[in-house]
């Protein structure tokens, strides 16, 4: 009886905390909750980007939002070890509304929508400003480098233990999603881990 009242109280508690920040593991009520939009006519949660049958050939995880054609200025620098091409895999997934060329509401059937990712939201097409992504990291990087923390064998310190290699890096390379998980708040931005310290940054890096 004491257990299930503490446990009672310790409920109602985290609810409030998070109906108050927003801040949830859940997409649900964050700003990939797009359910609520105006433009959204069915209502639909996940439908905005996935879709269980009849998916967008060539892409993966069951796409079903317009994916972006367009061609970026990518980051360059010279002190950089790692050569990085265009954006590739799910990292084109997010620049599909991240790049504010493709309308949010363009998914499923649709292709001329007139609402678009707006503000510091809108990454645009010149990513030079932007973290590097869609490169190979791997343990001739970090030896190359030199201030890399081996991505073989360190761990990514994350909720699940795992190295970085397995936890950051989708088939060996850096993209949006090393960072980012869009499906869970709980650390804002919706990071992958709190950069509280820059405890983010110092995953990968040894500076
Ligand atoms: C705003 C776009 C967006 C919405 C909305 C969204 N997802 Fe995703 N999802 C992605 C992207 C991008 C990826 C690929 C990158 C990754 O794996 O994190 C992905 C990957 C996945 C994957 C495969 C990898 C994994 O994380 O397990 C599953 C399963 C998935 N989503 C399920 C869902 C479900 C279920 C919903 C609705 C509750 C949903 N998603 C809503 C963007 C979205
Ligand atoms: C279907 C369109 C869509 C896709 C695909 C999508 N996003 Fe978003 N994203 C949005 C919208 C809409 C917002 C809110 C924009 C606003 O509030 O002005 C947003 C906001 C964000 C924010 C800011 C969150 C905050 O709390 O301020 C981040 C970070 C983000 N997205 C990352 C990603 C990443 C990374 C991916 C791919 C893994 C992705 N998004 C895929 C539509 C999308
Ligand atoms: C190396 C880690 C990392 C990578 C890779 C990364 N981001 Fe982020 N992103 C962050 C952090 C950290 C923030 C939190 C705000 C800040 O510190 O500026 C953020 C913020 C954002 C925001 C909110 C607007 C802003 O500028 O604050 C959007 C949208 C976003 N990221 C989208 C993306 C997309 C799309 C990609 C891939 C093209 C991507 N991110 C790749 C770390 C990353
Ligand atoms: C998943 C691992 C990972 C995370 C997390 C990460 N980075 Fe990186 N970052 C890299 C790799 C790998 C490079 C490429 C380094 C090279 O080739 O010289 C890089 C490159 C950079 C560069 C360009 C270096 C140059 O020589 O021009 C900067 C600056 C940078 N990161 C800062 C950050 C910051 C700030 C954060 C936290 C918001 C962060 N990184 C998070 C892996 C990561």
């Amino acid at each position: 009886m004491r257990n299930a009242r503490i446990l009672m109280l310790g409920t109602v508690t985290a609810g409030a905390l998070l109906a108050s920040t927003s801040q949830s593991s859940s997409i649900v009520g964050s700003k990939h909750d797009m359910s609520a939009a105006a433009w959204n006519t069915t209502k639909t949660l996940c439908g905005t980007c996935h879709t269980p049958h009849n998916a967008i050939a060539g892409q993966p995880a069951l796409w079903n939002h317009q994916v972006t054609t367009a061609t970026y200025t990518v980051y360059t620098s010279t002190t950089m070890n790692a050569v990085v091409g265009q954006p590739s895999g799910t990292s084109k997934l997010c620049l599909s509304c991240h790049d504010g060329t493709v309308a949010l509401e363009n998914f499923g059937s649709v292709t001329s929508g007139a609402n678009f990712v707006t503000g510091v939201n809108n990454l645009g097409t010149n990513l030079s400003n932007d973290h590097p992504i869609s490169f190979t990291y791997d343990t001739a990087l970090a030896t190359a480098d030199g201030q890399l923390f081996d991505p073989a064998t360190a761990q990514w310190n994350g909720a699940g233990s795992g190295t970085i290699a397995a936890k950051m890096l989708f088939g060996g390379q850096v993209e949006c999603a090393s960072c980012h998980n869009p499906h869970d708040n709980q650390f804002t931005f919706f990071l992958r881990k709190s950069n509280a310290g820059s405890a983010l940054c110092l995953t990968c890096h040894n500076k």
